[in-house]
């Protein structure tokens, strides 16, 4: 059982529909067995808010359940718990390198690491730009790559 934790900021908009995705994905390909999802902010300012209601409309939109999403920041425990940890946008990726105790052993990347053409690309931050349906679209490529990575990999 591989454990997976994606991070954002407000853990209302992206790291949520990675999340979602994500759980769609592996349920559609039979692999829901193989893996823990869940996803966290590396702020607290959303705790035990649900996704913004244009992240709610975006997923409903596509058919992608939101059920049982509720914003929650970044524990200590997380870095013990999750095998691998990935931070949406650079700078999610350095706080959590500044959170991580130095002797966890959870892996931690950036989203898009594994895209094969935009590798260092951050998701930009719905929050910021209202773009909502531009950041499903990235979130939902990225994690096609994600589950073929860590089917592919022994993380
Ligand atoms: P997210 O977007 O990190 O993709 O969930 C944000 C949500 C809320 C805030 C910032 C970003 N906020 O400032 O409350």
């Amino acid at each position: 059982m591989k454990k997976i934790l994606f991070v954002c900021l407000g853990n209302i908009c992206r790291s949520p529909m990675a999340e979602a995705l994500f759980r769609q994905r592996i349920t559609e390909t039979g692999q829901k067995d193989q893996f823990q999802v869940d996803s966290a902010g590396t702020s607290d300012w959303e705790e035990g808010n649900p996704p913004h209601p244009q992240t709610r409309l975006t997923l409903q939109n596509h058919n992608v359940s939101t059920a049982n999403l509720i914003s929650r920041p970044v524990t200590t425990d997380d870095f013990y718990k999750f095998d691998v940890i990935i931070g949406m946008d650079h700078k999610n990726v350095q706080d959590l390198e500044e959170l991580r105790p130095k002797d966890s052993t959870a892996k931690i990347y950036l989203f898009m690491s594994v895209s094969p053409i935009h590798s260092n690309a951050d998701v930009p931050d719905p929050w910021y730009t209202h773009k909502f349906e531009a950041a499903y679209q990235q979130i939902a490529a990225g994690i096609d790559e994600w589950v073929t990575f860590l089917t592919a990999h022994n993380e």
